[in-house]
Parts: structure tokens; sequence; C-alpha cells
């Protein structure tokens, strides 16, 4: 029972997840807002011998959610279960993840936005007087049972938090939004993650890598997991820059850390949409990735990076999205 609530994704990353990813929170790099604050909330927990209170992190995809939920549990030297929203299917798996667990133990729910309501609406109860009410037996023989259940901190994680309904949102007493990483804390965390998988790679090569990564941890190991196979294939086993230019050329990243969706989502809106507006269905449909990606993974980063605009009327490509595809424009751009 419990096996079906673990999120599928986490299961097949696993174990070089867990390798690279940091314990601590001292060695959680970036994000120093979050963390700094963090760390007080739990020592003044620990100090007053209370639990937690319920945390929600969101922001996009692969920024280190996760990671921060397995480290504050740490640091709080508890127990985590996991599981994620959408996996959560009847009121008795939820019954089981809660009623499994013990005073001041950690409930990561990831997704938590695509929880069904009928399991938010059990959890609300949970959350705030840590009590478990829900309906037992079949039809006609039904009956509400209460149980106590020891004190527990809820970390919620969500890449859509506009998406939470507001009386979930209102019962987290600390919400904390992670954002996309500086160059020079990726370059630490692909000097970290080096160092951990044993491999040798230069700063010159850290700081491309950084640069390429979009913003994001994620990336960044991954990009320098594929560096490290070109560099041990097609060179002497280090990583320079010059095998690394290599490796992100043959792996479609541009010099800017776009990817080949990010470039056919501009040159949609620049050749089919003459620029935009477009609207994100049209876009969907012209590109042929889901709305919910566009919305969660593509285009924060291309709004950050100010390639892209959203106006009342939809996305619209900027003059420096033409400059960097190399694009005339004849007319007067954003
Ligand atoms: N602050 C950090 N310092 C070092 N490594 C990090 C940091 N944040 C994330 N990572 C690494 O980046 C990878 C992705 O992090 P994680 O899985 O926690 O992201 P996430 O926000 O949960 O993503 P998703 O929304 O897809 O679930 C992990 O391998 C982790 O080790
Ligand atoms: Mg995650």
């Amino acid at each position: 029972m419990e096996e079906s609530v673990f999120s599928q994704r986490e299961l097949e990353e696993d174990s070089f997840e867990s390798s690279i990813r940091p314990d601590s929170i001292d060695e959680y790099i970036g994000q120093s807002e979050v963390k700094e604050n963090l760390k007080i909330f739990i020592e003044a927990a620990k100090m007053r011998d209370e639990t937690l209170d319920h945390v929600l992190l969101y922001g996009p995809p692969g920024l280190g959610k996760t990671t921060l939920a397995f480290i504050i549990a740490n640091e709080l030297g508890k127990n985590i279960k996991t599981a994620s929203g959408p996996s959560i299917e009847k009121s008795g798996d939820l019954a089981a993840i809660l009623s499994s667990l013990e005073k001041g133990d950690v409930l990561f729910i990831d997704e938590i936005h695509r929880m069904p309501r009928y399991i938010e609406e059990i959890l609300y109860s949970a959350m705030e007087d840590f009590t478990l009410d829900i309906i037992i037996g079949s039809e006609g023989n039904s009956r509400n049972i209460k149980i106590d259940l020891p004190p527990f901190t809820l970390v919620g994680a969500t890449t859509r938090a506009g998406d939470l309904t507001s009386p979930l949102r209102d019962r987290f007493g600390i919400i904390s939004k992670l954002n996309y990483y500086t160059i020079d804390e990726l370059k630490e965390i692909v000097k970290r993650t080096g160092r951990v998988l044993g491999a040798t790679i230069d700063d010159d090569a850290s700081l491309e890598l950084a640069r390429r990564s979009r913003g994001t941890p994620r990336i960044a190991n991954r990009l320098l997991k594929r560096t490290r196979d070109f560099a041990l294939v097609m060179g002497n086993g280090s990583i320079d820059l010059e095998i690394t230019k290599l490796a992100l050329s043959r792996l479609g990243v541009d010099d800017m850390g776009l990817d080949q969706v990010d470039i056919s989502l501009l040159e949609a809106i620049i050749y089919k949409f003459n620029g935009g507006p477009v609207g994100v269905e049209a876009l969907s449909a012209s590109i042929g990735e889901e709305v919910s990606t566009i919305e969660d993974v593509y285009e924060p980063y291309l709004l950050q990076m100010g390639f892209l605009k959203r106006t009342s009327r939809g996305r619209v490509v900027t003059k420096e999205a033409y400059d960097h595809l190399k694009i005339d424009h004849q007319e007067e751009l954003l």
C-alpha cells in the first residue's frame, strides 16, 4: 500500500539523485533567503520542542523542492514519508500514510496541487487539529471515525502555487518560493556534484555549464553527467572548456542554455504567429507540447531571460529573442 503512493519519477531517479543530493541545509547552495528563514523556524521549533509549522515550497521544476523537504526532516532529526498528490486516490491511502507518522515526522507531498479534492478536505483537519476524520464502511453501513494523529509537519511542493485552493494554502504557516539560481550558485553546484561523482572539472568548464543550465540545478547536474561521458569517450576523462562546448553543442543546448523546445517555441511565435501575441493553447498545438509543460517548464525561464513577454492578448516575442536567434525584424518590437 505504501509503495503505491511513492512518486514514480522519484523512484526512477533515486540512485543518482540521492547520491548527489545535499543532506544538510549548509550544503544546500543558494536560495539564501529561504534557507536563512527556514533555519530560524527549525531552530525555534526545536527550542520549544514543538512541531515545525507546515511548509509550502513552490517554484519551477528542478530547483530543489524535494531536496529541501528531505533537508528539513534531516535538520529536525525526524523521519520523512513521501507521497505525491495524484497518487493519493483513496481516503484510505491518506489514512495509511498519516497513521504511520510519529510525533514530529515530516510528510512530504509532491505535486500537492494535483491531490483529489476529497483527499484535500481530509487533509484540512489533519493539518489543523491533527485529527483524521473519515468515513469507513460501505453505503448504508458506514460510520464516521475520528482518529487522533501525532503532530507532524506537512511539507508540500508544487510548481503551480496558483492552482492551490485557498483553504489549503492558508493552512501552511511557512510559504517559500524558490527562484532560479545565479550563475555563481550553479557553478558551485556543478563543482560540488563533480566532487561527489569523482569527476575532474576545471573552472572554465564549470562556469560554462552553469551559464547554460537555465538557472536550474537539475539541468546543471544532467549536463555535467553527459559532459563527463563525452570527456571519457572523446577526451582524456577530465572536463575542460573544449569538451564542454562540444558536449553542449551535441546535446543541442545553445550558448544561452536554450534547448530545442525553447527555440522551437520562440520560432513558432515568430514564423507562425508573426511574433505574437498568441495564446498558449494555439502555441501548444503548434509545437506539440502540453500547455502545462509550456507554462511550468519553458515559459518561466524565457520570461526571466527577457525573450518572451506576456500581454493581456497573449505571448509576444521580444527584440532580444530575434537578436539571439539572428532573425531579422522590421517592425517596432517590445
Ligand atoms: N540548492 C541546491 N544545492 C545543490 N544541489 C541542488 C540544490 N537544489 C537542487 N539540487 C539538485 O538538483 C536536482 C533537482 O532537485 P529537486 O529534485 O529537489 O528539484 P524539485 O524542485 O523537487 O523538482 P520537481 O519540481 O521536478 O520535483 C537534485 O539532484 C538536487 O541534488
Ligand atoms: Mg521534486
